[in-house]
C-alpha cells in the first residue's frame, strides 16, 4: 500500500450527524421540486435534472428516501417512497427499460427496501416479478446473467462486474419464497464472474465476453474504463461492495479471498487523500476522481466487517480504510459549499470515455455516501 491508511482519527458521531443533516436538507429540497419524478443519473453543473422512471439508476433516489425515513422516522419520506413503489410496479407492467441486469439496483432499493421496512405485499410482489425478469437473463451456456441487450443477441453475450450488486435481488427472492432457482442462478453467475473477471493481481475487467453458442470464455473488455488492460475504478468498487453481499448469502470462503485481493489492489492505487481516480491506472495528476466509487467501496468494507472475526487483520484494514476514505469524502467532496447544487457528492464520474457526467455528482455516489453514513450511525438492516 502506498499511503498510510492507519493514521486518521475516527469519525465522530457529531460529524456523522452533520453530514446526514446536509444529506437530508438536499433530499427535502429535491422532494419539494421533483414531486414524484426522479433525479437523473448525473448532474450538469452540479444540478440534477428531473426525469421519469426510466434508466438503470432511478432506484438510488428512492433508496435515499428510504434511508431518510429510517434515520428520521418521518412519514413524509415513507409516503414519497411508497408512491415510488407504485411507479416501479407500473414500470414493470409497461415494460419500460427493463431489459438489462440492473433490475437489482432498481428493485432492491425501491421495493425490497419497502418490504423490509413496511411489510408491503405490493412491494414484495413487485420485487419478485423483477427477480423473475432478471432470472430470465441467465444463460445456461456459460452460466452467467447477460448484462445488456436482448438475451438471444449473440453480440451481447457478456457479463459485467457491476452485476455483483444485482444478484442480491435473486438471493433475496430465494430467501423470501423458499424457491431455490433464484439463488442457484445467482450463485452460478457469481462463480463464473469471479473465475473470469478478477485478474491474478487483484484488478478487474469491467466486462467479460463468452461465446454465445458454446459458452466458452473469450476475453475481458472495458466499457467505461481507460483501456481493456486497465482497471476501471467503479468496477473495482462494485467488486468490493458486491463480494460481501454474495458472501452474506452463500458463505463461500472463495469470495472472501477474492475480496481481499480486490481490496488490496484498490487501496494500493489510492492517492494521498484516499479518493480514487476514475480509473486505477491513474494514481496522481489531473485526471478526474470518481468519488462515487469511493463511497461504494466504503460500503463494501463496512459490510465485509460483519463477516470477519474481531482479531482478523482484514477487520482492522476495512475499518481504517473505510474511515479514512469516508472522512475525506465528508470533508472535501460534498456540495456544502455549493448552495446551487441539488446533489450531495462532488467529483464523481459516470462515463469518462463517453464524456458523460465527468466531475459531476452522480446519483449512485450520493446514495452510497448516504448508505455509508447510515452504516456508521446505526446497526443497519441492509436492503441488499
Ligand atoms: N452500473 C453502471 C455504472 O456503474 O456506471
Amino acid at each position: 500500500m502506498s499511503i498510510d491508511i492507519f493514521s486518521q482519527q475516527p469519525i465522530t458521531a457529531e460529524q456523522l450527524q452533520e453530514a446526514m443533516s446536509h444529506a437530508l436538507q438536499q433530499i427535502d429540497r429535491n422532494l419539494e421540486q421533483l414531486g414524484d419524478q426522479f433525479l437523473g443519473l448525473s448532474s450538469e453543473n452540479l444540478i440534477y435534472p428531473a426525469i421519469d422512471n426510466i434508466s438503470w439508476a432511478t432506484g438510488f433516489w428512492t433508496g435515499m428516501i428510504w434511508l431518510a425515513y429510517e434515520v428520521t422516522g418521518h412519514d413524509k419520506y415513507r409516503e414519497a417512497a411508497e408512491r415510488h413503489v407504485i411507479s416501479f410496479k407500473d414500470r414493470l407492467d409497461r415494460e419500460v427499460d427493463i431489459d438489462h441486469h440492473d433490475l437489482g439496483f432498481l428493485y432492491t432499493l425501491s421495493c425490497v427496501s419497502a418490504y423490509k421496512l413496511t411489510g408491503s405485499g405490493l412491494a414484495r410482489e413487485t420485487a419478485l416479478r423483477a427477480a423473475d425478469h432478471l432470472l430470465g437473463r441467465f444463460k445456461e451456456k456459460g452460466a452467467f446473467i447477460q448484462a445488456w441487450g436482448e438475451v438471444n443477441n449473440g453480440q451481447e453475450s457478456r457479463l459485467i462486474i457491476d452485476s455483483l450488486m444485482n444478484v442480491p435481488l435473486l438471493f433475496w427472492a430465494s430467501e423470501t419464497t423458499g424457491r431455490p432457482q433464484y439463488e442457484q442462478a445467482a450463485y452460478e453467475h457469481v462463480r463464473t464472474l469471479t473465475k473470469h473477471i478478477f485478474r491474478p493481481d487483484g484488478s478487474t475487467y469491467h466486462t467479460y465476453y463468452f461465446d454465445a453458442e458454446s459458452g466458452r470464455p473469450i476475453k475481458g473488455v472495458t466499457h467505461q474504463g481507460h483501456s481493456d488492460s486497465s482497471c476501471w475504478a467503479r468496477g473495482q468498487a462494485w467488486g468490493i461492495a458486491g463480494l460481501p453481499l454474495s458472501y452474506r448469502y452463500t458463505k463461500d470462503p472463495a469470495l472472501i479471498d477474492a475480496y481481499k485481493n480486490t481490496l488490496q489492489y484498490y487501496l494500493a492505487r489510492l492517492p494521498g487523500d484516499y479518493v480514487n481516480y476514475w480509473d486505477l491506472v491513474f494514481t496522481q495528476g489531473d485526471e478526474p476522481r470518481d468519488s462515487s466509487a469511493a463511497a461504494i467501496a466504503v460500503c463494501g468494507m463496512l459490510e465485509m466487517n460483519k463477516w470477519v472475526e474481531q482479531e482478523d487483520e482484514l477487520k482492522r484494514l476495512n475499518t481504517q480504510a473505510a474511515q479514512c476514505i469516508l472522512q475525506s469524502l465528508m470533508t472535501s467532496y460534498t456540495t456544502k459549499g455549493f448552495p446551487h447544487s441539488n446533489g450531495l457528492l462532488l467529483h464523481a464520474v459516470y462515463a469518462k470515455p463517453q464524456k458523460v457526467g465527468v466531475d459531476e455528482c452522480n446519483i449512485w455516489g450520493d446514495y452510497f455516501y448516504m448508505e455509508a453514513l447510515v452504516r456508521l450511525m446505526k446497526d443497519w438492516e441492509l436492503y441488499w
